[in-house]
């Protein structure tokens, strides 16, 4: 994945989650990349959800709604047989892959901006 952001920490936790994301078209499938992947994902949108606490981010409610939404999703597709097909492996990491994408270069930028701009980088 492109660079997605110029605070460090910011840019190299997405990609870890892009990274993840990938292996879930792994064959045969591994449950255990959906628990690696949420507690990852967990320990990201908690610190992106502390920046914006501490710095009074205008944007808070909508960014953990977004957040909680990616939260939802996965514990759905933990929920999934293990023994599923490889077109499913895809189709799950190709949708957690494209929401990811838009989140990072989307609504992340806005956070990101407001944090390079604080003096709590
Ligand atoms: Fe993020
Ligand atoms: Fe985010």
């Amino acid at each position: 994945m492109q660079k997605t952001s110029d605070l460090i920490w910011q840019d190299t936790q997405h990609q870890v989650l892009f990274e993840l994301i990938e292996q879930i078209k792994v064959v045969p499938f591994d449950p255990e990349i959906l628990q690696r992947l949420k507690l990852y994902a967990e320990h990201h949108f908690v610190l992106e959800e502390t920046y914006m606490r501490e710095l009074d981010y205008p944007h808070f409610e909508s960014h953990l709604e977004a957040h909680d939404r990616f939260r939802e999703e996965l514990a759905a597709m933990m929920e999934t047989d293990p023994s599923m097909h490889k077109s499913l492996q895809i189709s799950l990491s190709d949708f957690l892959y494209k929401w990811l994408k838009l989140h990072v270069l989307g609504i992340d930028k806005q956070l990101e901006e407001f944090v390079l701009k604080s003096k709590h980088k």
